[in-house]
């Protein structure tokens, strides 16, 4: 089996915005309680914050959190998460059926995205709440001082607005299941006017408007294009979510998800285009995947999960080499997308659907997925290239021909670097890959990094925290500036080259 990939420098889709390597921590399960904080554990720092989970994440070097939510963020009053906390109330938390304390809220996030590298992307609630509150935040959270929200914060310790950029009108709010979920009017309007307040109080800040929860929504596109006609001048992204899963253990069409990924881009792409030419504006709508990830695996056992407890055990996927195989052909729909996908967050971070998983008082591990969210996330920065792939295909029943070979490709200027990130998504051969070089002149491997494991349902686990890690990879031969390697089957490959 052979596959082929041409770069060329001159061949670009356009800068890789860092923020596409962005995460999130909901108000959910075990990602904040027992996830990032928790108190008493032997690696938590003064203010409660693990420090064996933030090593793990400034490890990713993940740019952008967003918070609190998430469904969560649809019935949140922000005002319970602030001020001294013997004073702040435990909640009925309806997203998620859980018991929320408030113990960690907007202030102690932001000390915590300090620590972890990483800048804040929060979310409004829009669903039990709406325009007074998110502007009432926008104020608190940004403000300099000499206001009564603005003051409040310095009362509460937190002299320094925290100078928040980027900020999220609400959450699936075309989503049945959301607290105050609405119709697409309904949602522009609201969102509209919570835009024009919150940019009242900071012209700064950048606004992500809600798209659909995911392309199976029964009001898919026309949401988009009924909420971007109603918010086209206020807003500067649309948002994505999806997460795909292997339900019936249909390996093929499961391992191919990432083309109906990059269908969805290219749909809500012509959609804020569509209505950029229908309004004559100047500026093209931006998009913000900031949900995306494999999630299945916990589906039966939050099932049974009793209600009203504090940071149960919900969304507690464990991943397999077969997730981490999805997660970087959909790293890699990010990347072929670059020109347009300007924010995107792995859902979710810590314990919930996430990389890094943890025991309460225990120790914190890399999932399957932490790997390929890695290595995109550190070798991935520059710009993005169009690579020519010519690949064998095998057939699958939901998407019918799918290319064996994924791939993505990353030119840096300044280290004179291009990055391949390469998933041979056969499960039955390897694939010997020949990259065409040529038009950079002399090009040298300095890394080859395969992810790979006999069996796709490999895990890794608290007692053998590495079964599945990336190794070096065996190279390849160059000839002529056409390097080629052998991708073994069901793998991920990171070939970086100094040109
Ligand atoms: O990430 C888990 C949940 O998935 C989020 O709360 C919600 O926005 C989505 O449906």
């Amino acid at each position: 089996m052979k596959a082929k990939i041409k770069l060329d420098k001159d061949f670009t889709i356009g800068q890789i915005d860092p923020r596409i390597f962005g995460s999130f921590i909901e108000h959910l399960g075990r990602a904040v309680y027992g996830g990032i904080y928790e108190p008493g554990h032997p690696s938590a720092d003064e203010a409660g914050f693990r420090q064996d989970v933030l090593a793990l994440i400034r490890d990713i070097d993940v740019p952008v959190v967003r918070y609190p939510g998430g469904n969560f963020v649809s019935g949140y009053n922000w005002e319970d998460g602030v001020g001294p906390r013997a004073q702040r109330p435990r909640r009925l938390e309806l997203a998620w059926n859980s018991i929320e304390t408030n113990e960690i809220g907007l202030n102690e996030f932001c000390d915590w995205c300090k620590k972890a590298g990483t800048d804040p992307m929060m979310a409004v609630n829009l669903g039990t709440r709406g325009p007074d509150e998110a502007r009432a935040l926008v104020e608190y959270a940004n403000f300099a001082g000499g206001t009564a929200l603005s003051d409040l914060r310095r009362a509460h310790g937190y002299q320094k607005p925290h100078d928040i950029k980027l900020w999220c009108l609400g959450n699936e709010m075309d989503g049945p299941w959301q607290m105050g979920g609405k119709t697409a009017t309904e949602y522009g309007r609201t969102a509209l006017e919570a835009a024009k307040l919150m940019k009242l109080v900071d012209s700064s800040i950048q606004l992500v408007a809600c798209g659909s929860s995911n392309t199976g929504m029964p009001t898919f596109g026309h949401w988009e294009s009924t909420v971007l006609d109603m918010t086209y001048d206020e807003v500067d992204y649309i948002s994505l979510h999806t997460y795909y899963g292997n339900r019936d253990g249909d390996m093929k069409s499961f391992l191919a998800s990432a083309m109906d990924m990059d269908a969805f881009i290219q749909s809500v792409v012509s959609i804020c285009d569509y209505t950029r030419a229908i309004k004559r504006g100047k500026k093209d709508i931006m998009l913000s995947f900031d949900e995306w990830n494999v999630w299945f695996h916990s589906n039966d056992a939050d099932s049974a999960i009793k209600k009203w407890q504090e940071a149960p055990p919900m969304l507690e996927d464990r991943y397999d080499m077969a997730d981490a195989l999805v997660v970087g052909t959909m790293l890699n729909a990010l990347l072929r997308n670059a020109d347009r996908v300007k924010v995107a967050c792995m859902a979710q971070l810590v314990n919930v659907i996430a990389p890094i998983m943890t025991q309460n008082g225990g120790p914190a591990w890399r999932q399957t997925i932490y790997w390929p969210y890695l290595q995109a996330s550190r070798y991935g920065r520059g710009t993005s290239l169009r690579a020519a792939v010519e690949s064998p295909k095998y057939d699958s029943k939901q998407y019918g021909d799918v290319p064996a070979l994924d791939a993505s490709a990353v030119y840096d200027a300044h280290s004179r670097t291009v990055t391949v990130f390469a998933v041979n998504r056969g499960i039955g051969d390897a694939l010997e890959t020949a990259i065409d070089l040529r038009a950079f002149g002399d090009a040298r491997l300095t890394l080859h990094s395969t992810l790979h494991h006999a069996d796709l349902t490999a895990v890794n686990t608290a007692a053998a925290p590495d079964n599945v890690a990336p190794q070096d990879g065996p190279g390849g031969t160059m000839d002529a500036g056409i390097f080629t390697a052998l991708l073994p089957a069901a793998s991920w490959n990171v070939l970086r080259f100094h040109v």
